[in-house]
């Protein structure tokens, strides 16, 4: 490639939207907006470049490193949100004493990350946050992912596209204490096996032993991983009290009452990334399994009071709108531009310039998208424009319309007309 053609591509994993790109995008949006406020949910939004220190974070966490950040000119360290969350907990902690609880929050933000940008991971990614804070009841988990659920159906995908896997750190952690793993080794274990899958078993091992876990416990945390449902948790932990296991119990009665339960699952391996999550935890999944998340959350107790709060807890999801766009295309769902929904007004010469004007307003009026041609033209070149563009309809005013008094609104796939008074 020329180097000035190089010049004119965004920067690496960053995106342009064309206009083209834009219809699957906005009915990308309006899905998530209409899906989490059916749920109610109330939109909030926040600055996009944030304190570097309010995301800074315990090393381990890639999201810390995968930050893009600068100096101002006063040499505050800034930067672009990688994430929502610390920035809602903030938003949260400054207004905790007047906010009525439980908050249930939803945004769409952008969010920057510098990976190594791979099928369903780029530089820059739009995510819808669902997030209730101040509610202890597991019916806040189950609230966050119906609404995300609700969305990938109103996109068309059916329960049997996808899978919610869910499982929880608290009760990981019940069943590491169980098999003997001191708890200062649980943090560490758990960001160590969230790597499973992208990182061989050896290497983890040797984040493990990093971590100070010792080589007969981490085949005791390797077996922990091969539990495949409940009861086998339960049977585990034998007569010993686990909340934990009570949370995940309840959610999944909660997730079947809501109908959820063929697109629910309940997988020990699921962890997270991210440090600040304790309880519940979850990501959805193709059901084929091609793509990454699609999105994925859950419960953080201690996230509020780590950025100066009062100690709250939360419960949320960031659903991407990559992966979703990969599966939708993927299924044949991605919707086309939508131009077929609008009108193109045009005219032969300057003097029809004013009718034209005229019948456009009107149209504006009634509640139409319309497309004013922006000088005179031949039929030959309206008509052509109008099919290139796909638009719905078409009026073209020449000299004999205005002289009649009528113009004709031609629908441009039937070819039918109907007339319109000038006056
Ligand atoms: P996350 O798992 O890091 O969680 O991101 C959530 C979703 O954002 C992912 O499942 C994926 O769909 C999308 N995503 C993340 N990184 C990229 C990327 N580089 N390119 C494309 N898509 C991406 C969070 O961010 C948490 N803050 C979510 C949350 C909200 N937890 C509680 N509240």
């Amino acid at each position: 490639m020329s180097k000035d053609k190089q010049s004119l591509a965004a920067p690496r994993g960053m995106r342009d939207f064309y206009p083209s790109d834009m219809a699957a995008q906005m009915r990308l949006f309006d899905t998530w907006r209409s899906a989490a406020e059916q749920y109610g949910f109330q939109r909030y939004d926040a600055c996009v470049v944030e304190s570097l220190d309010l995301l800074k974070r315990k090393a381990g966490e890639e999201i810390v490193d995968q930050t893009y950040w600068f100096r101002d000119k006063s040499d505050r360290e800034l930067a672009l949100r990688p994430e929502m969350t610390p920035t809602l907990a903030r938003m949260v902690a400054a207004r905790q004493g007047s906010l009525e609880m439980p908050i249930k929050w939803y945004t769409i933000a952008q969010c920057f990350r510098y990976e190594r940008t791979t099928r369903g991971r780029k530089r820059e990614h739009y995510q819808l946050n669902l997030d209730i804070i101040g509610e202890t009841a597991v019916t806040a988990e189950v609230e966050v992912i119906a609404s995300a659920v609700n969305a990938l159906l109103a996109l068309g995908l059916t329960q049997s596209d996808f899978r919610v896997r869910i499982s929880s750190r608290a009760l990981l952690s019940d069943i590491l204490t169980a098999g003997g793993i001191a708890p200062d080794h649980h943090a560490a274990t758990f960001l160590a096996l969230d790597k499973r899958g992208k990182l061989a078993d050896d290497k983890i091992k040797e984040l493990l032993t990093d971590a100070g876990v010792s080589a007969e416990t981490q085949t005791a945390v390797f077996a922990v991983l091969t539990l495949t449902n409940l009861n086998e948790v339960r049977t585990l932990l034998g007569d010993r009290d686990s909340q934990a296991l009570r949370d995940l119990e309840d959610c999944m009665a909660g997730l079947t009452a809501y109908g959820l339960e063929e697109c629910v699952t309940f997988d020990i391996s699921v962890i997270r990334g991210l440090a600040y999550y304790t309880g519940i935890v979850f990501e959805a999944f193709d059901v084929a399994g091609k793509f990454r998340a699609i999105f994925g959350g859950g419960r953080y107790d201690n996230l509020l009071a780590s950025v100066g709060g009062r100690p709250q807890t939360g419960v949320g999801l960031g659903f991407g709108d990559v992966v979703v766009a990969e599966l939708l295309a993927d299924k044949g769902l991605l919707t086309e531009d939508g131009a077929r929904s609008r009108v193109t007004v045009g005219y032969m010469a300057p003097e029809q310039q004013d009718a034209a004007v005229k019948v456009a307003a009107t149209l504006r009026a009634d509640g139409e998208q319309v497309d004013l041609a922006l000088h005179a033209e031949k039929p030959r070149a309206f008509f052509s424009r109008a099919d290139k563009r796909a638009f719905a309809r078409g009026v073209y005013i020449g000299p004999d319309d205005v002289a009649s008094g009528q113009v004709r609104i031609k629908d441009l796939v039937t070819r039918e007309e109907e007339t319109l008074d000038l006056g």
